[in-house]
C-alpha cells in the first residue's frame, strides 16, 4: 500500500467509524461545530499531541510490541530531559523534603530474548517528588545508573506520587466537563539502553495510588508495572522508608 493510499484508507475508516458515533449519540450539526471549535482551542493551545498520548498513544505502543517479549512499554510522557550520570544511584540534586518518604528501587536488566544479564545496560529514571511536582529547571530525581557486571542496578530516591495536568489548558476542560480525574498515577519513568542504543521505555507504578484504576492516560496502568513497596524498618520518629524491586527484561 503506497502512502497515499494508506492515508485515504484511515481518512475513509475514521470518517466511517465518526459517523456511527454521530448516528448513535445522535450528536446535532451544533454539537459538531462546537467539537470543531474544541479542536481549534486544542491546536491552539498546543496539546493537540498530549491529547493523542492520552487517548490513544498507547494502543499504538502495545500493536508495535505485541508480538515482543520482556517489560511491557509504556509513553515517554512530556517531561524526559538530557539527564547526568548518578554513579553511587542517588538520584537527589538537593536533600528531598524531611517527610518524603525514602525509596530504594532495585532489580535486574536482562536480555528478554536469552534471559542472560546485561552489565553495563544504562537505565535512565525520572520521575515526581512526594508532592507530585516534577523538577523542570534541574535534575532532582533524575538521571542514569548503569546496571553492575551481573546486570543488577540500585537507585537512591523517594516514592513519588499522583499528580493532575492540564488544568489550565483544553485538555483539563475536557475531563472537567466529564467529571474525570485528569490525574497521573503515581510513577518512576524508565529508558533503558544497551550498547548506546535504546532499548525500552517505560513507567514503574507505585501500589499505593489512588488513581491506578482510573490513571487518565488510557491502558497506562498495568499489573505487571506494579511494585509493591516493602517497608524499610527505620528508628521510631525517622522518616518512612521503602524498597522495590522491578526487573527489566529488554
Ligand atoms: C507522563 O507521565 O508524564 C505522561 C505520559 C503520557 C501522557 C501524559 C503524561
Ligand atoms: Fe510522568
Amino acid at each position: 500500500m503506497t502512502r497515499e493510499q494508506r492515508l485515504n484508507a484511515i481518512w475513509a475508516r475514521t470518517v466511517e467509524k465518526l459517523k456511527e458515533v454521530v448516528r448513535e449519540f445522535r450528536i446535532t450539526e451544533d454539537e459538531l461545530h462546537a467539537a470543531g471549535d474544541y479542536i481549534n482551542r486544542l491546536g491552539q493551545s498546543g496539546m493537540g499531541r498530549s491529547l493523542i498520548d492520552v487517548a490513544l498513544a498507547l494502543t499504538a505502543v502495545d500493536i508495535a510490541t505485541k508480538s515482543k517479549s520482556g517489560t511491557r512499554p509504556n509513553l515517554e510522557g512530556p517531561y524526559h530531559a538530557k539527564h547526568p550520570m548518578r554513579p553511587q544511584g542517588n538520584l537527589f540534586e538537593h536533600a528531598p523534603e524531611s517527610d518524603a518518604p525514602r525509596l530504594t528501587l532495585t532489580g535486574t536488566v536482562t536480555d528478554a530474548a536469552t534471559g542472560a544479564p546485561l552489565p553495563g545496560a544504562q537505565i535512565d529514571f525520572w520521575q515526581t517528588d512526594n508532592k507530585g511536582t516534577y523538577d523542570h529547571k534541574g535534575n532532582h530525581l533524575r538521571g542514569i545508573v548503569v546496571a553492575d557486571n551481573r546486570g543488577r542496578y540500585k537507585v537512591s530516591t523517594v516514592v513519588p506520587n499522583d499528580y493532575s495536568e492540564h488544568d489550565h489548558d483544553p485538555i483539563g476542560e475536557l475531563f472537567r466537563a466529564m467529571h474525570k480525574p485528569n490525574t497521573r498515577a503515581a510513577h518512576i519513568h524508565a529508558k533503558v539502553s544497551v550498547g548506546g542504543k535504546l532499548r525500552l521505555t517505560t513507567q514503574i507504578f507505585m501500589p499505593h495510588s489512588r488513581f491506578l484504576d482510573k490513571d487518565y492516560v488510557e491502558g497506562a496502568v498495568s499489573d505487571d508495572l506494579i511494585v509493591k513497596l516493602e517497608p524499610e524498618t527505620t528508628a521510631p520518629g525517622a522518616v518512612k522508608a521503602y524498597r522495590a524491586q522491578f526487573d527489566f527484561a529488554v
